[in-house]
């Protein structure tokens, strides 16, 4: 060990928890210092200067958890920017969500598995080595993420450097901006990636089936279960589930959930022998997941135990500059695909495509090229022949009041919030805010006006 080594500094009041948590990170290759008393914290942080720290909230002297929550405030003073770790007992993970609030970066629930307390210690201390110092150990993925916007860039910079870890991953971005293709990436240039890649659609699943789905049966198990069913985290075993659509998630599945990622074990419906999860967790959504906990549907305990990392893909209309890319690399691919070898995206088209919206994103703008290919006989393909498949009603958005001359007023209401509904996907809170209206006044005036929509 050298001066290079990380150190840690773990500060808790159980002798024989700071012993075990100095040996484990002995173990790892790390140093590591520890506290007892809060009154030398001060003097172990300036004296060490800890690369990060393991904090206990459960204080035998205090425990309502106030002196966890002063300590961190104290760390933050004394060591700002230093990663900071929370411990805390099941019963008081409120306390922990309070500190992650505070900016603390992650918690461990007593009693903690000894190998997940390493993947957080490492993967926290590999986001904070600066950008030089990073070993390059990711190989392209199979799957290609285009794009130079400098915003993507980074995101996508993130993702390679904790893919190789076992954290759990929180994908944020609009309907169609690549989240499913970005967890596929992290999967295969993770460790895991020779084992399965589980898919979930959280929006899709009843909250009656889901423990059915997630978890398995037996046969017998309750009336209908004619046959045994394998549960999704038994089939990402070894690999990575990705929990898609987490934000449409009911909350007493929610609860549920959380209780998996907490303890790392689940029941089999009609055998009561845990099993353990071995599987990395990514999830998405499209949904604000910040704006459903204040509104109270969405959990927060479950939101901060899925973020440990979080990334956000930009909506195109951020990286314009990344639309000719991908319209170029669309066409390359279903030139293969309707075996069309002559096909040539024009700079006119190029150019006319970059000016345009895409409320669906990358998913709007490939269908958009596909369409047009399939429908265009000329091989060069010029902006014209974009523009007669374009679907400019999804366009017109940003200007509501057009074409509603001769409706009565209702009836524009009535206009307006389809035509946003449709430009936005369904997205309640995108709706509301570009309407202008509160998510309740847009759910009442959806029921008022008898649309329908999807999630
Ligand atoms: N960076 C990229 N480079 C090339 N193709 C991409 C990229 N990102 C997304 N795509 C393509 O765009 C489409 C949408 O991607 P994906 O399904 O991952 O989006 P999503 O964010 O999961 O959307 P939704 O919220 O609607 O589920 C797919 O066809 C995917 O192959
Ligand atoms: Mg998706």
């Amino acid at each position: 060990m050298n001066a290079d080594t990380p150190n840690i500094l773990i500060i808790d009041d159980d002798l024989a928890i700071c012993t075990s948590l100095k040996l484990l990170l002995k173990k790892e290759g790390y140093r590591s210092g520890a506290v007892q008393r809060p009154k030398d914290v001060e003097a172990a942080i300036l004296k060490n200067k800890p690369d990060l720290i393991l904090l206990d909230m459960n204080f035998t002297i205090e425990t309502s958890g106030r002196m966890g929550l002063q300590l961190l405030q104290q760390i933050q003073v004394l060591a700002p920017g230093t990663p900071v770790i929370l411990i805390t007992a099941w019963a008081t993970v409120q306390l922990a969500v309070e500190g992650m609030k505070k900016g603390a970066r992650d918690f461990m629930a007593k009693p903690w598995n000894n190998k997940e307390m390493i993947q957080s210690v490492r993967t926290i201390l590999e986001l904070e080595r600066p950008v030089a110092q990073q070993k390059n150990t990711v190989t392209e993925g199979d799957q290609q993420i285009i794009g130079q916007d400098p915003t993507l860039l980074q995101t996508i910079q993130t993702a390679q450097r904790i893919s190789s870890t076992d954290a759990s991953v929180l994908i944020l971005g609009e309907s169609g901006t690549g989240k499913e293709v970005l967890a596929e990436a992290i999967h295969y240039t993770s460790q895991r990636k020779q084992g399965p890649f589980v898919r979930v659609n959280l929006g899709g699943i009843s909250t009656s089936l889901f423990d059915s789905e997630l978890f398995g049966h037996q046969k017998g198990a309750f009336t209908g279960a004619i046959a045994d069913r394998e549960g999704r985290f038994t089939r990402a075993n070894g690999g990575t589930i990705f929990l898609d659509e987490i934000g449409d998630l009911p909350l007493p599945s929610q609860v549920k959930l959380l209780r998996v990622l907490q303890e790392k074990t689940y029941e089999v419906l009609g055998n009561s022998s845990p099993r353990r999860v071995d599987c990395r967790v990514i999830s998405a959504t499209n949904k604000d997941l910040e704006t459903m906990i204040q509104e109270a549907t969405f959990r927060e305990d479950l939101y901060y135990r899925i973020n440990l990392i979080k990334l956000v893909l930009p909506p195109l209309r951020e990286r314009p500059g990344d639309i000719p890319l991908l319209a170029a690399h669309f066409v390359q691919t279903f030139k293969q695909a309707y075996q069309k070898d002559d096909l040539y995206l024009s700079e006119s088209a190029r150019a006319w495509l970059r000016q345009q919206y895409f409320p669906g994103n990358i998913r709007e703008l490939r269908n958009l090229v596909e369409r047009t290919i399939l429908v265009s006989a000329s091989a060069q393909l010029e902006a014209h022949h974009f523009e007669s498949n374009y679907n400019p009603n999804q366009a017109n958005i940003t200007n509501p009041l057009m074409n509603t001359e001769g409706l009565s007023l209702s009836e524009m209401e009535r206009v307006m919030i389809s035509r946003a509904m449709g430009a936005y996907a369904g997205n309640i809170t995108k709706v509301a805010q570009a309407l202008g209206i509160t998510r309740s006044a847009l759910y009442r005036r959806l029921q008022k006006h008898n649309i329908h929509y999807e999630h």
